[in-house]
């Protein structure tokens, strides 16, 4: 009988032991968004990498009228919005940035920054008190003025410094996505 008081006393100060030292039981997981826009495919990719290691919600998003495929024709049609000042409209079935600690906001780079798309969705969400963290994906670049302008539109949220990845490397980017990861997660 001792023996077994003994043997139960033993298991029962290892597991203090083990639940004092387990860092994923003192604190909850963060609650994790991986939103994006993309147009030929290169962001969706990143997003998705991100998606499978953080196991994080998704969302995708979409303007009403798709821009055409041709790259030629979307960069005209770009610029023609962007000197008359028009915004792309989306679809609006996006509700709930609040319910998320850390939202990944990912576009690819137009113009130096963020597609028209991310802007739209950004100026109609409110993820203040946030953590936003943007990720770009680019053809020469790199971050431009994205995150200065992420800021702008989101002034109370806090927006992290980001990340880019060349459009020639998102094949192969899961390394890199996973050692960007590590600081977050
Ligand atoms: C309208 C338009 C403008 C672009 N402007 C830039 C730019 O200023 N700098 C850059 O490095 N790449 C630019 N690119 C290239 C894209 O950023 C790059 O191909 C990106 O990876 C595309 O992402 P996606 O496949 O998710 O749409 C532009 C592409 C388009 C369609």
């Amino acid at each position: 009988m001792r023996k077994i008081l003994g043997l139960a006393f033993i298991l029962l100060i290892l597991t203090g032991i083990i639940l004092a030292r387990s860092p994923a039981l003192d604190k909850e997981a963060p609650k994790i968004l991986v939103v994006y826009y993309s147009h030929s495919g290169n962001t969706r990719a990143i997003a998705s990498l991100i998606r499978d290691l953080t196991s994080g919600d998704v969302y995708e998003i979409q303007t009403v009228t798709p821009y055409p495929a041709e790259y030629k024709v979307i960069v005209e049609q770009i610029k023609k919005e962007k000197s008359s000042g028009v915004k792309p409209k989306i679809k609006s079935d996006f509700a709930g940035g609040q319910n998320y600690d850390l939202v990944f906001i990912g576009s690819p780079c137009w113009f130096g920054t963020i597609a028209t798309p991310v802007e739209t969705f950004l100026s109609t969400q409110d993820f203040s008190g946030k953590t936003l963290i943007p990720f770009i994906t680019y053809g020469g670049s790199g971050l431009g003025s994205a995150v200065r302008d992420i800021r702008a539109l989101q002034p109370s949220a806090n927006v992290a410094s980001g990340k880019a990845f060349p459009r020639s490397g998102v094949q192969d980017a899961q390394k890199e996505v996973a050692d960007w990861l590590a600081s977050w997660l």
